[in-house]
């Protein structure tokens, strides 16, 4: 599943990203897209980002 294309312009999977959350401290949306790449592109996938970003946060505690 986490290997799942989330950001299919910038070729950015579903792991990367959850990497980038769990190694960020006070990470917001557009810092994961800084730092990834992912929704850079066309910005279809960035509700999915948000999701993935909310849903990581909360099972971190940190939201
Ligand atoms: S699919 Fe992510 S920017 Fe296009």
């Amino acid at each position: 599943m986490e290997d799942n294309i989330i950001c299919h312009c910038m070729d950015v999977s579903e792991h990367e990203i959850v990497y980038t959350i769990k190694h960020n401290d006070d990470i917001s949306i557009q810092d994961l897209m800084d730092i990834t790449g992912a929704g850079t592109g066309c910005g279809s996938c960035i509700g999915e980002l948000e999701e993935i970003l909310h849903r990581e946060l909360r099972k971190l505690g940190r939201e």
